[in-house]
């Protein structure tokens, strides 16, 4: 591939914005023995996209990671990257980069010497190659860090050498790993600030895999949610939460609760269901496939409560727990034998009484209806 191709950004004025490439997935699909890892994915990334695989254990992030890197070779489908078919090249000629989970750095070289190397390979001019690790460095906040060695780093520290190693040569795409999920909450939180400013201002692509959505709410401009190999939908976080297309992506994101029902109206406005417990829940308008029974889902965090006697429910307040400046409510509604709690999600200045009796309310933005799987649907 010509050099042009691995670093564009070489072309481009000081103003590093806008280096990033599109990406196009057709229909990949890898089978290990019996099992299908990734099923038949297609995605369209634009260029200078975040966007995040999220999914549980097993889903086939990784697996769709590798084939995009080139680590894993697919059974059928096609990888395009800035306009050029990829799927058949070895991965050291895609120019893609890639952080993992370890951060992989050589612990006998010194931090620039860590980030200077993959310019060294790429056989880039002294001059240029201090400017560009020096560049780096500095917008990691690593500059004072520069002489010391892996082990005397701390893992956050470690984890944002392996990303300016990454970024130095400005590769169009950054494919990443789960390459926080070593760190604890705070340096997390602070790395994933970082990742996120570096890929704005560079205008990069990044691919990025977790298994943990407020990860992925945070850093991404579209998510796409994995289940057994596909893709369930492929949207911006807001689309995911106010108009998840299926159960899995509701309680996937947001922990819905789901309220069994029926459909006792539909219109062109909204939708009203009769919940099992007796009241009646207006919804968005949305198409749900004819079935004897539907789950109304609604996010803990779009309840609001309602004096008892108002609202699609009333029910009597079981727990109240305080986490931060949130409080997490159960309410017991009544006439639901097996419904089980709605669960809650308010400021804690909100926070009901125990044994209070409550209403429940929702905009009907906020409430999507599924057909109910075990009924059917
Ligand atoms: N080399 C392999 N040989 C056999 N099966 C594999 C191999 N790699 C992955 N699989 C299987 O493919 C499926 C998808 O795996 P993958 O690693 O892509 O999941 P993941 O979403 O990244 O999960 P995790 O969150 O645990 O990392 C799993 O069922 C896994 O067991
Ligand atoms: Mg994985």
């Amino acid at each position: 591939m010509p050099e042009a191709d691995v670093m564009p950004s070489l072309a481009l004025p000081e103003t590093l914005t806008g280096s990033g490439k599109p990406v196009s997935v057709t229909r990949l699909r890898k089978t290990y023995g019996g099992v299908t890892a990734v099923d038949e994915v297609s995605m369209e990334i634009a260029a200078g996209e975040f966007v995040t695989f999220l999914g549980s254990s097993g889903s086939g992030k990784t697996t769709t990671l590798m084939m995009i890197a080139g680590f894993c070779e697919p059974d059928s489908g096609s990888i395009v990257v800035g306009g050029h078919d990829m799927t058949r090249l070895a991965p050291q000629k895609r120019g893609l980069g890639f952080v993992f989970q370890q951060y992989l750095l050589f612990p006998h070289m010194t931090v620039w010497e860590n980030v200077a190397f993959p310019l060294q390979l790429r056989g880039v001019p002294k001059a240029e190659l201090r400017r560009r690790v020096g560049e780096t460095l500095e917008m990691a906040g690593l500059s004072a860090m520069a002489r010391r060695r892996p082990r005397e780093l701390s893992g956050g520290q470690q984890q944002r050498v392996a990303l300016c190693r990454a970024l130095v040569y400005r590769p169009p795409v950054i494919l990443m790993d789960e390459p926080l999920g070593a760190l604890d909450k705070k340096l997390r939180d602070q790395l994933q600030t970082e990742i996120k400013r570096i890929q704005r201002e560079l205008g990069l692509t990044v691919i990025y895999v977790t298994h943990d959505q407020e990860e992925a709410l945070v850093l991404s401009d579209r998510i796409a949610v994995m289940r057994d190999g596909r893709i369930d939908q492929f949207d911006t976080p807001q689309e995911l939460f106010e108009r998840p297309r299926t159960p899995f992506v509701a309680d996937f994101l947001g922990a819905a609760n789901f309220l069994p029902g029926q459909v006792a109206e539909q219109t062109a406005d909204h939708i009203l269901v009769r919940l099992d417990t007796g009241g009646l829940l207006k919804a968005r308008p949305q198409a749900v496939p004819p079935a004897p029974k539907v789950l109304a889902a609604v996010q803990p965090g779009r309840l609001v409560l309602c004096p008892a006697g108002d609202g699609f429910c009333t029910g009597t307040v079981e727990t109240v727990t305080y986490v931060g400046t949130l409080v997490r409510v159960t309410v017991r509604p009544d006439g639901g034998a097996d419904t089980g709690c709605v669960r809650l999600e308010l400021p804690a200045g909100r926070a009901p009484a125990l044994g209070a009796r409550v209403g429940l309310t929702a905009d009907p933005g906020n409430v999507s209806v599924f057909a109910d799987p075990e009924h059917g649907g």
